[in-house]
């Protein structure tokens, strides 16, 4: 078996006999196929509906260099992830703590300069963009963090805080500000008399929809919305939800909504992309992916959410170990350490990232399988 020639596809699921397989030569091989890929999907033209478009996007931190600067321990906490979202939609991003979606939102934003891969924006590659190119753009690309008590200024009025962004982008003339502002707040629930309160005075709730008026201040065209209703008791979490709905029908608004949690991304998402240790295992329509779950992690996330019908019995799985660390990550399928369907072949082979029809993408091998 050693040295044997084995293409990157179906036909590795062929391989039954793994005693002298050789798994550097493997690794070596499907890092040249990546590269290849890689290659030639830079020549294709961005996707023209998109508003964000990412390919084979990678964010590796440094851990430990040499004195001479050469890295000695990376972590990659985003390895090699793509997908396209289009006007108007969601595209809802789940998995586990530490699979990597704050920082693939962040590295979207240019708040992490990309270790790889490409990012477009409305048909414009930002990938090298400098922060001086990249502060014009800011406006129209904004995001809303899980914590809506560390994300708002202390000492400054609601007010205060809405204006800044709509002066410092000259949105509207300096006389006509305040109006603007109070009109943007009454599109997110809140009373003009806020205008000149301090967050202190509010709840989490509210100060989330502070949060989201100070996000539509500069009309933006795509909001990365991370995990923002967790801090949020669940009443409280439907209100803000409702709201993002709605603003994004009346504005057209793109969103990239990271979550942990699976009924708030089904209630609001188009798209479904499942993360796990820094890539996606499954993507498709959220419909298709709630009715027909293929891979076997999200199998896992899917049967932990609280079924609310007593009488409906739920077949939970329940994942052996921890997350491995994204620094030595696992070889072949990096979820074969915890998944209950893993063959000998996951162990050795990363599974492709195959397209079932209707643009639902899983990356298993024993999917592969089941449809032969
Ligand atoms: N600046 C950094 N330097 C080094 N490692 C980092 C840095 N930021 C994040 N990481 C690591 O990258 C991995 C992914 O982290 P990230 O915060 O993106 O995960 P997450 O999916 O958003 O998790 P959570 O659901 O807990 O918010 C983790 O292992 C984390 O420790
Ligand atoms: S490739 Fe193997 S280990 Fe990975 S999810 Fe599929 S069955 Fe499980
Ligand atoms: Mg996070």
């Amino acid at each position: 078996m050693e040295n044997q020639e084995v293409k990157l596809n179906t036909e590795n699921a062929q391989i039954t006999d793994f005693t002298n397989f050789d798994d550097q030569a493997q690794r070596e091989r499907e890092q040249q196929a990546l590269n290849k890929k890689i290659e030639e999907d830079k020549l294709l033209p961005p996707d023209p509906e998109a508003v964000l478009e990412v390919r084979h996007l990678k964010k590796h931190f440094v851990l430990k260099k040499t004195l001479l600067g050469k890295p000695l321990a990376t972590l990659k906490a985003v390895d090699d992830i793509s997908f396209v979202v289009k006007q108007g939609e969601t595209l809802g991003i789940v998995g586990e703590s530490g699979c990597g979606k704050t920082t693939m939102g962040r590295t979207v934003l240019k708040l992490h300069q990309p270790t790889g891969g490409q990012i477009f924006f409305n048909g414009e590659e930002i990938t090298n963009y400098k922060s001086r190119h990249m502060r014009s753009l800011r406006k129209e690309m904004q995001i809303v963090f899980q914590d809506p008590y560390s994300s708002l200024p202390p000492r400054s009025t609601v007010g205060g805080i809405l204006a800044e962004p709509v002066l410092v982008h000259k949105i509207v003339p300096p006389s006509e500000v305040k109006d603007y502002v109070l009109e943007i707040m009454e599109q997110c629930g809140l009373r003009d008399y806020y205008y000149e309160r301090y967050p202190h005075e509010f709840s989490g709730g509210q100060r989330q929809r502070i949060c989201i008026a100070r996000a539509l201040t500069v009309n933006p065209k795509l909001i990365i919305c991370d995990e923002p209703v967790s801090a949020l008791d669940v009443s409280i979490q439907a209100q803000i939800l409702n709201l993002l709905k709605r603003i994004q029908k009346e504005r057209k608004l793109t969103y990239l909504f990271i979550s942990h949690d699976l009924s708030v991304v089904k209630h609001i998402s188009d798209k479904i992309g499942v993360m796990y240790l820094g890539s996606m295992v499954e993507f498709g329509n959220s419909d298709e992916i709630f009715a027909n779950p293929m891979h076997p992690y999200t199998h896992a996330l899917f049967s932990a959410v609280p079924n609310p019908d007593p009488n409906e019995k739920v077949n939970r799985v329940i994942l052996k170990g921890d997350i491995p660390s994204p620094s030595n990550p696992p070889m072949g399928c990096k979820f074969h350490t915890r998944c209950p369907k893993a063959m000998e072949i996951c162990k050795h082979i990363a599974p492709e990232y195959k397209d079932y029809g209707n643009e639902h993408y899983v990356a298993c091998h024993y999917c592969q399988m089941q449809e032969k």
